[in-house]
């Protein structure tokens, strides 16, 4: 039976509920995990409110500031995760940055900077945070990260973004092989497009979204919360023997080389 109770879990990644990351967390709550959340802090404080009174329900027993190009901010979210749980047992890494400039057009105008802040955010923050995280995991824990097809082959416009998620599906790989003598498993979820702030920002997304309706085996996208399920399953003692895994829920797209004849 997938049962997370009396095992922490720490959330990132939540801006709203359209966020893959609120489809994990309830997921991972409804299953008897103790949910923490870190959010990205603004000046204006619009997230800490926002994000606080979306989450409510699961009743965070942690609910920290994280910018994860912040090291001070990452440093004290796992001093609080010490002092509030003593250890964690999960960890869910579901967020990513790139210009807006860079997720159109021509690849190869990307600029130094844009190329360093997309690796930065989307791929250097996964092996920060496991860094932090990794003297409070409890055998038998878990971390999971997101990541998408446009890491693996050309998709029209993911650009920079697929650089960043190749570089973190080969992160999980050696995280895998580091963290797995003290039984910490680390896998990737490769989810199909979902229409969410930071997916609106790649170019021509809702093209993305119909060609995966008409090609998909299902024929259809997936939804936040089918991701949250192979989460919930990935953290769980059900999932024991994989690791270095990427997982993908995309109602089957990926198999396919061609498109059907009747799409
Ligand atoms: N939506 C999709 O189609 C899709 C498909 C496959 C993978 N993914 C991946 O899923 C993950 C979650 O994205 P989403 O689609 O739910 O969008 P989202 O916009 O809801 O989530 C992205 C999150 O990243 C956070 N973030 C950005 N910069 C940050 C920083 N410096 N510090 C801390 N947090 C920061 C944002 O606050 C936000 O919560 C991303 O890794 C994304 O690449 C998305």
């Amino acid at each position: 039976m997938l049962d997370l109770t009396g095992k922490n879990a720490l959330v990132t990644g939540i801006a709203n509920n359209k966020s893959i990351a609120w489809g994990i967390a309830q997921q991972l709550h409804k299953a008897g995990a103790n949910i923490g959340v870190t959010y990205l802090p603004d000046e204006k404080g619009r997230m800490e409110k926002k994000v606080g009174e979306l989450v409510q329900p699961l009743n965070p027993s942690l609910f920290l500031p994280c910018n994860v190009q912040d090291d001070a901010q990452i440093d004290a979210t796992f001093a609080a995760v010490k002092e509030k749980w003593g250890h964690i047992d999960i960890l869910i890494h579901s967020l990513a940055f790139a210009h807006k400039e860079d997720l159109s057009g021509d690849f190869s105008k990307v600029s130094r900077s844009g190329f360093q802040v997309a690796l930065d955010v989307s791929t250097y923050s996964l092996i920060r945070l496991a860094q932090a995280a990794k003297p409070l995991f409890r055998p038998g824990g878990s971390i999971v990260t997101l990541t998408y097809l446009g890491g693996v082959r050309v998709i029209p416009n993911y650009n920079i973004m697929g650089v960043a998620k190749a570089a973190l599906e080969m992160s999980v790989r050696y995280l895998a092989a580091e963290f797995g003598p003290q039984n910490v498993r680390v896998n990737a979820i490769s989810a199909g497009p979902i229409r969410t702030l930071a997916s609106s920002a790649v170019g021509g997304i809702l093209d993305m979204i119909h060609h995966v309706e008409k090609v998909a085996p299902l024929r259809r996208t997936v939804t936040q919360i089918e991701v949250g399920n192979a989460a919930a399953f990935l953290c769980s003692d059900l999932a024991s023997g994989i690791t270095g895994q990427i997982l993908y829920v995309d109602a089957g797209y990926e198999i396919m080389g061609m498109t059907p004849p009747s799409s």
